[in-house]
């Protein structure tokens, strides 16, 4: 034995025998858990399990620091101590870095990626090249010549690691201290000095993060049932959650199905996103630009839809899980085909989607639309109509409008749904003319930095939150010509267009908001003091999770939107929250939505005034129609995503021994505890005698 593992072992055996005494400092040097971690976990559709997963115990690996790619061949050929866990800089956490570890995953027991504290400069993203492939309208049926990204290849940078399987456990580290004691510990014990292996005892990796479903969608909801007949405890859950709607008109929302009379004009985008590992999706220019600008065009059409209430009625729509095949739109197009929403497919006048916004080159957006349905004559009427209306939204602002080839098919997005259903007329509007401008599409670097949403230095939190940055301004711009041109389709008078304007400040608290931090006083003036704990000091994650109840997107975008579409009046909270006006009132709750919310605290005072939002905002079930009600669990045409369940997620380091070493512990550790029995039983058939003058808590740890 050479020395350090000597004194290592003195160490130990100090620690055994004077517990309490010494063994603090011996225990921080052996044993550190790491604070925070995000697992990449499994996720299973029809056919396939995705993601990643470690044995039932937690695997551990030698720590490997890796250098470079050359560097590979220590952890999959040349190293003695297999297997590693390979911390990985953000740099190396490439396909082809990944791929080489999960081939040879015999020899690897985890990766731990260290996320860097700015964005890289060269692309990423996780994501496939073609999003949604098969669930948006471009089918073999629907044109040959489009489906599978023929024509466009949507997000060429995607290098799919998010939709491969690794039988190891990966996790994402912050680069802090924590990361810091993991090098060190590397630096110290593991690395090997002049070509020779290092020696015993080494640094160690254990990660844990278990996943109870295997192999597919299907068999692990027939788990699920199996299981539940004997006890409560599932293997996997349906991704989902809620959309989020409201209209300028209230519908009744008892009455589900066709409504005479009624027009409406869908005016949507989406709330999800995601990225290799778990909670960590802040989605900024794949979904926040896109709602945002919505909703700050909701805002912006509040007095112009009460005082002039145009023909048509625009419906708000927030769609949730549209990264995993379009669940909310699949969801709310089934539920209009079903009778079982508020208005049909018949009551659709035209869809006008904002999707990515966020990253504009040469103040230039694009409208997107789809060529298969435009080839009917009365489609195509329409959509230029839409895009005549977009047009003159858009005079006098900062930025020209454009359309790509005619030929060219729809991005991804919720409204290829719609087609799928019948041919309705709409657009897409984008920052993008073909492949996407987002580098970092479904990845842990689409975030406020990456929209340039950044503060002077030394602002209080309260300052940055009404900072207006230039990216607020930029997307109050392109609120304003979706909220005029909203209007116009809707039907209304040209001569309101000009009082139509979003508010730069609202923009910016929302960017602030959802990509800095939602824990902050706005977003508490909006929200019921039960949902306070929701809000949090760092980015939303917008991830969408699984069904059981809505997300944190979903609450505040559902109080957002009241509060900006809605209008306060003046009842009881008793009344407000059983959904009436006063007592008698038997007929509101089935055309408006009433919420009571904490409302601000008036100067000199610290107790908040609540007051009863009216507005017509509803939620709206976000699940894949393949799990209800059609229990499909191998659809072609609806989502299977889920997500399996898992008991522990943790990391932890400590330094291993040799087998000999741990064989000599294990004998000491046996010594200790046959010694520490007789001392227990000695102790306490003395123990009046020993503890006459009254107990004190004792601070051994073990
Ligand atoms: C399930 O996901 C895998 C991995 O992305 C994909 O290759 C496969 O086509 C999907 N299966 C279905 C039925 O959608
Ligand atoms: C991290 O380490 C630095 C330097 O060792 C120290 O100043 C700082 O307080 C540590 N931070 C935390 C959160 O422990
Ligand atoms: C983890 O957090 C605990 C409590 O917050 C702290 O005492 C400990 O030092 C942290 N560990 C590391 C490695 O920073
Ligand atoms: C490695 O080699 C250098 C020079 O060849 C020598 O000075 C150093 O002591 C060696 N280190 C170990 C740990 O053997
Ligand atoms: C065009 O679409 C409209 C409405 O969907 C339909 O009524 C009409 O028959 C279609 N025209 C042709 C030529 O297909
Ligand atoms: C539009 O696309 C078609 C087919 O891809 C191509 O032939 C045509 O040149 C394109 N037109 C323009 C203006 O780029
Ligand atoms: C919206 O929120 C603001 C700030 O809390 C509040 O002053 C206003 O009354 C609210 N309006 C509605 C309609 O809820
Ligand atoms: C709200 O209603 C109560 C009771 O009807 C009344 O006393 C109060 O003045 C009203 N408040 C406002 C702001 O109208
Ligand atoms: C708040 O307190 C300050 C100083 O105590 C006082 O001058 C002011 O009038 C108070 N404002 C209200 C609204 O009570």
């Amino acid at each position: 034995m050479d020395l350090l593992s000597i004194k290592w072992t003195i160490n130990l055996l100090f620690c055994c025998l004077f517990v309490g005494v010494g063994c603090n400092s011996v225990d921080k040097k052996i044993y550190v858990h790491l604070n925070y971690t995000v697992p990449c976990v499994r996720l299973l559709n029809a056919s396939h399990q995705i993601g990643c997963q470690s044995s039932l115990s937690g695997d551990v690996g030698v720590l490997h620091v890796l250098e470079s790619e050359e560097n590979l061949d220590w952890v999959l050929r040349t190293g003695p101590n297999p297997p590693y866990t390979v911390i990985l800089e953000s740099s190396l956490f490439t396909r082809s870095i990944m791929m080489k570890l999960k081939n040879g995953s015999s020899r690897v027991a985890g990766v731990a990626v260290v996320a860097p504290n700015t964005n890289p400069a060269e692309n990423f993203s996780p994501h496939t090249t073609c999003p949604n492939e098969n669930t948006g309208v471009y089918t073999e049926n629907y044109d040959p010549a489009l489906a599978h990204c023929n024509v466009t290849v949507w997000n060429p940078q995607g290098n799919g690691l998010s939709y491969e399987e690794f039988d190891f456990p990966i996790f994402s580290l912050k680069d802090d201290n924590d990361t810091q004691v993991i090098r060190q510990c590397y630096l110290d014990h593991n690395r090997p000095m002049n070509g020779s292996a290092p020696q015993y005892p080494l640094c160690a990796m254990q990660l844990y993060s278990h996943m109870s479903a295997v192999t597919d969608t299907a068999t692990c909801m027939r788990r699920n049932d199996i299981n539940f007949s004997i006890s409560p405890e599932m293997v996997c859950d349906p991704l989902g959650d809620y959309n989020v709607w409201a209209s300028t008109k209230p519908i009744n929302n008892t009455a589900k199905g066709h409504k005479m009379w009624e027009s409406v004009v869908i005016a949507a985008a989406r709330l999800d996103s995601r990225s290799f590992f778990f909670d960590i999706a802040p989605g900024a220019d794949s979904g926040v630009s896109g709602f945002v600008t919505l909703l700050a065009a909701a805002h912006a059409l509040r007095n112009a839809t009460q005082e002039a209430q145009p023909n048509r009625t625009i419906l708000y729509t927030f769609f949730q899980g549209e990264t995993f095949d379009y669940i909310g739109s699949s969801r709310m197009v089934y539920d209009m085909e079903n009778k079982n929403f508020a208005v049909d497919l018949d009551n659709v006048h035209s869809v006008l989607e904002i999707g990515q916004v966020g990253l504009r080159t040469d103040s230039k957006l694009w409208l997107h639309s789809d060529p298969v349905s435009r080839r009917n004559g009365s489609v195509n009427d329409e959509v230029r109509k839409l895009i005549n209306n977009l047009h003159s939204a858009a005079t006098g602002l900062n930025f020209t409008l454009q359309e790509p080839n005619v030929s060219q098919p729809l991005p991804p997005s919720s409204f290829q749904r719609f087609l799928r259903a019948r041919p309705i007329p709409g657009i897409v509007i984008e920052d993008h003319q073909s492949s996407f401008n987002n580098r970092f599409y479904e990845s842990m670097y689409d975030n406020a930095e990456y929209l340039k949403i950044s503060y002077p230095p030394n602002l209080t939190p309260e300052e940055q939150l009404e900072f207006v940055t230039d990216t607020a301004k930029a997307l109050t711009e392109v609120a304003t010509m979706v909220a005029r041109a909203l209007y116009k389709q809707a039907g209304g008078a040209d001569g309101q267009l000009i009082n139509i304007n979003a508010d730069p400040k609202i923009v910016t608290q929302m960017l602030y908001g959802f990509l800095v931090r939602s824990n902050n006083a706005w977003f508490q003036q909006m929200i019921p003091s039960d949902l306070m704990s929701h809000l949090k000091d760092n980015p939303t994650n917008f991830y969408v999770g699984v069904a059981q109840q809505s997300s944190e997107p979903t609450l505040l975008v559902q109080h957002l939107l009241a509060n900006f579409t809605g209008s306060t009046i003046n009842i009881t909270q008793e009344n407000c929250q059983s959904q009436r006006e006063d007592e008698n009132d038997k007929e509101s709750k089935h055309l408006y939505y009433y919420m009571w919310v904490q409302g601000a605290a008036p100067p000199n005072s610290t107790k908040r005034e609540g007051f009863c939002v009216r507005s017509t905002v509803r939620l709206s079930k976000a699940l894949s129609p393949a799990f209800d009600p059609l229990r499909e669990f191998t659809s072609k045409d609806y989502s299977t995503w889920t997500e399996s369940r898992w008991k522990t997620i943790k990391g932890r380091i400590f330094l291993v021994a040799s087998h000999e070493l741990e064989m000599l512990t294990l004998g000491v550790g046996v010594g200790v505890l046959l010694t520490s029995l007789l001392l227990t039983y000695f102790m306490s058939s003395k123990a009046d005698i020993l503890f006459s003058s009254g107990r004190e808590p004792t601070n051994a740890t073990y």
